[in-house]
């Protein structure tokens, strides 16, 4: 699978018309606005991924002009665009396109003279599809739509779209509720959650890899499958964001969305089609398979922990029982999975950053070599790396020459030196896809509902036992080892891939 050819240049994807268009994004003072947005929709604008017209207008309170919002949207982009430095071209044709609606979000007043501008800007400029941008704290998901309900800006029979950041509530009643809210200003269609992991070209990839080819088909499932590890590792602890997380703990910020979407897509059936319908239909059974966990299978199949350190954080709570650590058994209930545990942990300050999915395969049944090699022989594991270093890595077992003794070799294929080094961020794709109409890439309310199932039933669990504690820098804490360890697993090292 190695190239041997020298690294052909990257290709930008198939190039798509994207209509004429105004995104307006609520919460344009925040973070993710100038981290994200604005860089990805320059980024987008770079590869000529954009319509020759389109217009973006930040929404936020505080009142400010074009010109200063301009430049905030600018210092975001020399800090945090893959295409730094800024070519000044590129910004100058950039920069027109943004402007400033200040506003305060429950104010009719602000979406009145936010009306006029759009009618404005369909009539002059003919950008007549609106994208509702919600980068806001989700307290405000609700309010804003039904604001932009009552403006006649979104509804049931208008093609408006609106996007929203995760966290989609915070546990299944609040879920619920905001779907019931949201449905009743707008249609499922025109509503997209962004899970961003969902965007990561290496989890698209995922879909292609197993249902593009035909020799994984006839594998995937518990005749050779032992068992299947997903690792969301972050090796930042939580940083400046002490106040947001201290809030949520990983099983909330993570498991909940990330972990949950990579799961099901490992383990989802082939679609009928590569249509949204279709995929998400085959995600959802997934989770639906999963049965909801009662509290002494919560004990054994799952750990929460946190990291020393973690309470001397910026504006986390010096008590703070708030997990940075989540690791759970999940087994989903259906015939191509009966019987293999999914093993799924997260955290932040570990030992490095490494977000994988490996397929940890079945021992050759006979004693033909076993017996002779004992615990030397490994293991068949299939590594699907999501980041960093992208690629997949089928590790198996040869011979060492001259010698009659076997060692563990690696396969592997390197998304870098096959591709080059094009890597659009995710939310490039993510909001070329909410431009367009696709939602494919977007989580559908029934899927988050089955997550927050799983996930709140699992919180609930947790409410009388403590946190562990792992150090900083380390894989996490021991509990985690011996949850494998009862199975007779055992994690496999992502720093030495090629020993399973
Ligand atoms: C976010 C979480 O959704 O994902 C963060 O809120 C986390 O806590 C981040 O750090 C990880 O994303 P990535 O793309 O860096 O793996």
């Amino acid at each position: 699978m190695s190239p041997t050819a020298p690294s052909p240049k990257a290709t930008p994807p198939p190039s798509r018309v994207l209509p004429p268009f105004v995104m307006v994004i609520f919460g344009a003072s925040g973070d993710l606005t100038t981290r994200k947005l604005v860089p990805a929709l320059f980024g987008l604008q770079h590869e000529a991924a954009l319509p020759a017209d389109y217009s973006i207008i930040g929404f936020a309170r505080r009142p400010k002009g074009d010109d200063e919002f301009r430049q905030e949207m600018k210092a975001g982009i020399d800090k945090f665009s893959r295409l730094r430095p800024v070519d000044a071209t590129d910004w100058k044709n950039f920069t027109p396109k943004l402007t400033y609606h200040a506003g305060n979000f429950d104010d009719p007043a602000a979406y009145a003279s936010l009306k006029k501008i759009l009618a404005d800007l369909a009539k002059t400029r003919g950008l007549t599809q609106h994208i509702f941008y919600l980068a806001t704290s989700p307290d405000y998901f609700a309010p804003v739509v039904q604001q932009l309900a009552a403006a006649g800006l979104v509804g049931r029979h208008l093609p408006a779209r609106v996007v929203v950041e995760k966290p989609f509530g915070h546990d299944l009643p609040s879920a619920h509720q905001l779907v019931t809210d949201l449905h009743a200003c707008l249609d499922e269609t025109n509503l997209f959650r962004i899970d961003h992991y969902l965007g990561k070209e290496t989890v698209q990839n995922l879909l292609y890899f197993r249902f593009a080819n035909s020799i994984w088909e006839p594998i995937w499932n518990s005749n050779l499958i032992d068992n299947v590890q997903i690792t969301v590792a972050e090796q930042e602890g939580v940083g400046t964001r002490g106040a947001f997380y201290d809030g949520v703990g990983a099983m909330r910020d993570m498991v909940q969305n990330h972990m949950m979407q990579l799961l099901s897509i490992t383990a989802m059936e082939p679609p009928a089609n590569l249509s949204s319908q279709s995929i998400h239909d085959e995600k959802v059974k997934v989770l639906r398979s999963i049965p909801t966990p009662k509290v002494e299978v919560v004990r054994a199949s799952t750990v929460r922990a946190q990291y020393e350190g973690y309470r001397q954080s910026d504006r986390v709570n010096p008590q703070s029982t708030t997990e940075t650590y989540a690791a759970l058994k999940v087994q989903i209930d259906n015939w191509r999975w009966s019987g293999v545990p999914f093993y799924l942990r997260t955290g932040k300050a570990l030992s490095s950053r490494a977000s994988e999915i490996v397929i940890v395969f079945r021992r050759p049944p006979a004693a033909l070599f076993r017996a002779e090699f004992g615990d030397l022989l490994s293991r068949n594991a299939m590594h699907i790396r999501l980041q960093p270093d992208e690629g997949v890595h089928l590790c198996f077992n040869a011979k060492q020459p001259g010698r009659s003794s076997v060692q563990p070799v690696d396969m592997e294929f390197c998304y870098a030196s096959e591709f080059g080094s094009y890597s659009p961020e995710a939310y490039e794709r993510l909001l070329g896809d909410a431009i367009f109409g696709d939602s494919t890439l977007f989580t559908r309310a029934d899927e988050v509902l089955e997550a927050w199932r799983i996930v709140d039933s699992i919180r609930q669990g947790w409410q009388d036992s403590p946190v562990a504690l792992y150090r900083t820098g380390s894989w996490g804490p021991q509990e985690a080892d011996q949850m494998l360890k009862a199975d007779g697993n055992h994690w496999v090292d992502l720093d030495a891939r090629a020993k399973v």
